[in-house]
């Protein structure tokens, strides 16, 4: 198939782009560079051993993004491109809203335009807001408490309304937990500017020695050693998510809610032990107060990806932590930033 990656580039996008192309998939990169360098362009080419085609554009740009879908005669996209930090979302509202609800208009605009109808969109668990039970299941009540979340929770009922019209269309709605990890290879993985604001990556940049501790953002939570517990999901399995959901909506049209986890959480101490272990460095940590906004506990039920996708997440906490640091220690090398 013809896929057309938004925000190709990132972090998750370039991890799936290795895996559709593998499979075979004709797989095209539209990304505006906002969080991302051409650099990964290159190690995707090493990596996948073929150039991918790339265009360089704001999702926002329909003309263009049509233009695109055009060209390379795109039958399906996955919409990855988008603003993330929940964080700055509330600092930026405004920028969030356009980015995110705009760009997901210009997106539907475009496809109805150039008569592509097969979505996969990159949504969150945070759109479950509040646990009222856990495993979080995709029947669980939605709710938003960051502008973030609420630009993916307008964007999946706008997807959902789409859904239900008589175009035909083919959605599916992935509601990621909590990526981690890197290529195998090495030579993708996330790498925020700046300071962290994930324990994966602030953990990573601790070991390395670039960050002389971690803090531990609340140790009396009401879980097994008072940390916060995540379901953490390799990036990698992740990736694989798409291509099932991508097979899956082949046979069939309508909206699709599915949440890609493992259905195990950890708790922030079990991932320092875990790093130490995979890094062979000791991360120091201190106590510090509670972050504001943080939901003690929560992980997925994954079983309708499992029963329904065929699809399950394989890789264990140790590998996560393995490629996360194999890709810390190529950044320190090469200085990348
Ligand atoms: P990322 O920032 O690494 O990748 C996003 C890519 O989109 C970047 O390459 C960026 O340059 C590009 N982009 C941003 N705005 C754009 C625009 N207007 N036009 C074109 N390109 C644009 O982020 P990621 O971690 O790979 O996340 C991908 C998607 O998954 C996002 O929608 C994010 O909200 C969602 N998600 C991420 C996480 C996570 O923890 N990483 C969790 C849940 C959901
Ligand atoms: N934590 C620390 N210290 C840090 C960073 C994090 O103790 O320096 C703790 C947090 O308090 C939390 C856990 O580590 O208990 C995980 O925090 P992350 O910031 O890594 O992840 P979150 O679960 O808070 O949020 C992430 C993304 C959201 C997304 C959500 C679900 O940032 O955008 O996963 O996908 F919505």
């Amino acid at each position: 198939m013809n896929i057309l990656l938004t925000g190709g580039v990132g972090y998750i996008g370039s991890h799936t782009a290795v895996v559709l192309a593998e499979t075979g998939h004709e797989v095209v990169l539209y990304d505006n560079f906002s969080n991302s360098s051409t650099d990964v362009i290159h190690r995707l080419t090493t990596i996948i051993g073929s150039d991918l085609p790339f265009v360089q554009g704001d999702v926002r740009d329909t003309a263009r993004l049509t233009h695109a879908l055009r060209t390379h005669h795109i039958e399906a996209v996955v919409h990855f491109a988008g603003l993330k930090a929940v964080g700055e979302s509330v600092i930026q509202p405004i920028a969030y809203y356009d980015n995110n609800v705009n760009g997901a208009i210009s997106l539907l605009q475009a496809m109805q335009t150039a008569g592509a109808r097969t979505l996969v969109f990159s949504s969150s668990a945070t759109v479950y807001g509040d646990p009222q039970y856990l495993p979080f299941d995709e029947a669980h009540p939605t709710s938003a408490i960051n502008p973030y979340g609420r630009t993916k929770l307008h964007i999946e009922q706008m997807l959902c309304d789409v859904a239900r019209t008589a175009d035909h269309w083919r959605i599916a709605c992935l509601r990621y937990f909590n990526p981690v990890g890197a290529h195998e290879s090495g030579l993708i993985g996330e790498n925020p500017k700046g300071i962290p604001n994930n324990l994966m990556p602030y953990v990573a940049r601790v070991a390395s020695g670039q960050l002389p501790h971690l803090e531990v953002f609340g140790a009396d939570y009401s879980t097994a050693d008072g940390t916060g517990v995540r379901d953490y999901i390799h990036v990698v399995d992740l990736a694989k998510g798409h291509l099932a959901a991508l097979d899956f909506l082949r046979k069939e049209i309508g909206w699709h809610v599915f949440n890609l986890g493992t259905g195990r959480g950890y708790s922030v101490l079990e991932i320092v032990r875990a790093f130490e272990l995979a890094s062979n460095r000791p991360i120091p940590y201190r106590v510090a107060p509670r972050r504001m906004g943080d939901l003690a506990a929560y992980y997925a039920e994954p079983n309708r990806a499992k029963t329904v996708l065929n699809w399950q997440a394989e890789r264990t906490l140790q590998e996560m932590c393995a490629s996360m640091w194999r890709w810390q220690e190529r950044l320190s090398r090469t200085a990348v930033d």
